[in-house]
C-alpha cells in the first residue's frame, strides 16, 4: 500500500491511509472483492446492502470482505428508499453488520434519522451522502459522523436541485462543522487536491472506478467507459422527482419517452429501470436494457487497472497539483 500523503479528519475517523472513498454501487456492483481492493489500497469502500438474493448471500459477501481485508475497516451502503418498510428492513440488518465487523456505513436516499441510534449503539460510523449542502446540514443536525456532498455531475442520484460539485465543494466546508467528503465528477488527483484546498476532508468516486480490474462487470462495459468523452449520460426520472444520471442507452430513452407522455405511475417504469436487467447487462456487456449509473467523470476512466494503480495515479496527480500551486504562488 502506498505511503500516506495526507492526513484529514476523514482518514482519522475511518482509520484509512488516503482520503479517498469509493461509493457503494448497485445492483451488487461494488461487491466484496472490489471493496476489499479499495480498502487494501488504503481507501474506504462500501458493499451495497440492497439487491442480494438473500440475507445469507449478503452475509457471505461481508464474510469474504472481512477475510480479504484481513480485518481492516470496511463499509456498507444503506440506501433508504421512500417505499414503506425500507427503514425497518435496514434496521433489521444492523446486527448482521456489527457481527461481521462493518466499521462504517454510507447512508443515502431518504432521511436516515431512524437508522442513527441503532448504528451508534452498534459502534458503526455513519457517513450520510446528500445531493446538496442543505440536506447535509440536516444530516449533521441528526448526528451523523460525516457527510458526502454529491454534485450534479455524479453517476446515480444528483438530487432535484442539480447544483454542481465545484460550487458545493467550496460552500460545504464553510458551513458544515463535521468532516465533508466531496463527490460527483471526481476522477483525478488534481480534483482531490482542489477539494482538500477548499476545506474538504476527502473525495468519493463511483464512475471512474468502474474500470477497476477487480470489478466483475463485463470488459465491454469497461471498454465503453475507456472510450467515453463524458457526454454520454442523461438524467432520467425527473418527472418522478427521482433524478437519476445514467448512460444514454435505449432503456434510458424509453424512460424519457414515458416522461414526455406525462406518465407518473412508477409501475409503468418498473421494467425499464429494473435492477434485474441492469445486473444482467453488467454481466453480459449487452447494455440495451436497464439503467446504468454513469457520471460525467467517465471521461477520466481510462484503461482497466487494479484499484491500487488507480490510487497511485490519483495521488501522483494530487502531488503534482500541489507543486503547481507552489509554482504559481508569488
Ligand atoms: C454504477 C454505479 C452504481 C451506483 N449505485 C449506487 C447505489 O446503489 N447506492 C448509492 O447510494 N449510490 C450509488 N451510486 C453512486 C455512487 O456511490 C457515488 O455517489 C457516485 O458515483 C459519485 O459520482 P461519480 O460517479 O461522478 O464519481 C452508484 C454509482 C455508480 C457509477
Amino acid at each position: 500500500m502506498r505511503e500516506a500523503i495526507f492526513r484529514t479528519r476523514i482518514t482519522d475517523l475511518l482509520g484509512i491511509r488516503h482520503p479517498i472513498l469509493c461509493g457503494g454501487m448497485g445492483p451488487r456492483v461494488s461487491d466484496a472483492r472490489y471493496v476489499a481492493a479499495v480498502v487494501n489500497a488504503g481507501g474506504m469502500g462500501f458493499i451495497v446492502a440492497a439487491g442480494h438474493e438473500s440475507t445469507d448471500a449478503f452475509a457471505d459477501e461481508l464474510r469474504l470482505c472481512r477475510e480479504l481485508t484481513g480485518g481492516k475497516p470496511f463499509g456498507v451502503n444503506l440506501y433508504v428508499s421512500r417505499r414503506p418498510g425500507s427503514v425497518e428492513a435496514l434496521q433489521a440488518i444492523i446486527p448482521l453488520l456489527a457481527d461481521h465487523g462493518v466499521s462504517c456505513v454510507e447512508t443515502a436516499g431518504a432521511n436516515p434519522a431512524e437508522l442513527i441510534p441503532p448504528l451508534r449503539e452498534a459502534g458503526i460510523r455513519i457517513i450520510h451522502k446528500a445531493p446538496g449542502v442543505r440536506y447535509a446540514l440536516t444530516a449533521q443536525r441528526m448526528g451523523v459522523d460525516a457527510v458526502i456532498v454529491v454534485g450534479y455531475e455524479c453517476g446515480g442520484h444528483p438530487g432535484t436541485k442539480l447544483v454542481g460539485t465545484m460550487v458545493q465543494a467550496a460552500h460545504a466546508p464553510q458551513v458544515i462543522d463535521i468532516p465533508v467528503v466531496v463527490a460527483g465528477g471526481v476522477g483525478t488527483g488534481r480534483q482531490l487536491a482542489a477539494a482538500l484546498a477548499m476545506g474538504a476532508d476527502a473525495v468519493l468516486m463511483g464512475t471512474r472506478m468502474l474500470v477497476s480490474e477487480e470489478l466483475w462487470i463485463h470488459p465491454d462495459h469497461k471498454a465503453r467507459l475507456a472510450a467515453a468523452d463524458g457526454t454520454e449520460s442523461i438524467i432520467i426520472k425527473t418527472l418522478l422527482r427521482d433524478h437519476h444520471r445514467v448512460l444514454d442507452n435505449p432503456g434510458a430513452r424509453a424512460v424519457l419517452a414515458l416522461e414526455a407522455q406525462g406518465v407518473t405511475e412508477y409501475e409503468a417504469y418498473r421494467n425499464l429501470i429494473s435492477g434485474v436487467h441492469t445486473h444482467a447487462g453488467y454481466r453480459s456487456g449487452d447494455i440495451g436494457k436497464g439503467a446504468y449509473d454513469w457520471g460525467q467523470s467517465a471521461i477520466f476512466a481510462g484503461e482497466t487497472k487494479p484499484v491500487a494503480a488507480i490510487f497511485d495515479e490519483l495521488l501522483d496527480d494530487a502531488v503534482a497539483a500541489m507543486d503547481r500551486m507552489q509554482g504559481v504562488r508569488l
